[in-house]
């Protein structure tokens, strides 16, 4: 067991505070990270609001990169020393979807087995709900070994970190689950953290059209820097006849909702071709609703429409390949750091995203 310093959400909607932790020694099948880098991602302020469940106190933080420092006794996947990023989809191996050789929506995923605790105050000994299994804004965090990716260690650790999460899910939602492939044409609609991912992942797999959505501007501009061939402002105009007017008046192959509201898909389910896809990446909240679409229009248009959990990844196949790609200067990882912040800059970090100042700010630790 060791101490270090982290930063938890002791209750809904309560600032968020640094504090030390106790991280125990791994066991089977666990490995303790020393964390170099973490984004703070929009889940994690989810977290905090208690949107996700009521398992307070949580140890934010997911999208991480770091080296491993101890391993339990059975570990053969990743040794002390190894160059990791972390995942939240540890596949297991042997269950339904696993066994049918889709271990990408594997539904038993391994977390780490014993629990950190809190080390310090009156409830010290609590133990911590880790966000997605990892909670990584802490020096050191207890993980299963099969969620450490091992990556090229000359990358920069936070640029690739971010591959633990929203970039993941934008580039996975558009290559994996979209099934993007040179010469279609694609539309995003919301372009924050994961939107431009999923224009960065249209744009490596050569799609021909990439038509950027939002409603605010900088986010627009920011779309043309990663690889959108177009923008439409859709406070100003129909996103549904901007998508169409730009694709010979037909619609997109692929359209990807990177903000999850039912306004937003519907406009996805219109502005899509004949036979296209429609891939929601956004995260609604519950009590949201399917829009109102006569079933007639589901089955007279043809096409999937699909859901993207974490892009359809499976972080063994595409993690290392993404941070070759980025080595070779072939994706920009860098562009999604907008700021690097320490260990006590989170809640600053929560209100920037608020305002929609940042892609991504992360805390080096
Ligand atoms: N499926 C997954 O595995 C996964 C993983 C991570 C995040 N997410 C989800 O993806 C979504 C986006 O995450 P993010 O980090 O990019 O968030 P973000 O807040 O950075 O970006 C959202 C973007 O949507 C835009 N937007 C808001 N309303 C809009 C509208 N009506 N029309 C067009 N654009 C609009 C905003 O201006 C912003 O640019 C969230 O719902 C998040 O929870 C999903
Ligand atoms: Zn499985
Ligand atoms: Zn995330």
């Amino acid at each position: 067991m060791q101490q270090v310093k982290a930063v938890v959400a002791r209750g809904k909607g309560q600032p968020v505070e640094v504090t030390t932790i106790n991280v125990p020694d791994p066991g089977p099948g666990e490995a303790v990270v020393q964390v170099q880098a973490c984004g703070v991602c929009h889940t994690d302020l989810h977290y905090r609001e208690g949107g996700i469940n009521d398992d307070f106190p949580f140890l934010l933080g997911h999208e991480a990169a770091g080296v491993v420092e101890a391993v339990g006794p059975d570990v053969t996947s990743v040794a002390p020393g190894d160059f990791v990023v972390l995942n939240w989809r540890a596949v297991c191996g042997n269950c339904r979807a696993c066994d049918r050789g889709e271990p990408w929506y594997c539904f038993a995923t391994h977390n780490a087995t014993q629990k950190m605790t809190l080390a310090e105050g009156p409830d010290a000994g609590t133990e911590l709900s880790a966000a997605l299994g990892i909670g990584a804004f802490a020096e050191k965090t207890l993980v299963a070994a099969g969620q450490c990716t091992k990556v090229d260690p000359s990358a920069r650790a936070a640029a690739v970190g971010l591959l633990g999460c929203g970039v993941m899910a934008g580039i996975g939602a558009a290559i994996n689950t979209g099934a993007v492939t040179r010469g279609k044409s694609v539309a995003v609609i919301g372009c924050g953290g994961v939107g431009v991912a999923a224009i960065a992942g249209s744009a490596l797999a050569g799609a021909s059209t990439i038509i950027a959505v939002d409603i605010d501007p900088k986010k627009l501009e920011q779309a043309m820097k990663m690889g959108a061939t177009h923008t439409v402002d859709s406070s100003k105009v129909d996103p549904v006849e901007a998508i169409q007017e730009l694709t010979g008046g037909f619609g997109a192959d692929v359209v990807i909702e990177a903000v999850g509201r039912p306004e937003t898909w519907k406009q996805a389910f219109y502005a899509r071709d004949l036979a296209g896809t429609v891939v929601l990446v956004g995260v609604p909240t519950p009590d949201m609703k399917l829009p109102d679409i006569p079933l007639i229009d589901v089955f007279g248009r043809g096409g999937s429409l699909k859901s993207s959990w974490y892009g359809d990844c499976l972080p063994s196949r595409d993690f290392p390949m993404l941070v070759d790609l980025y080595q070779q200067g072939r994706l920009d990882l860098d562009a999604f750091v907008t700021e690097e912040i320490g260990i006590g800059d989170v809640e600053a970090a929560f209100e920037k995203m608020h305002h929609g100042d940042v892609l991504r700010s992360v805390v080096i630790l």
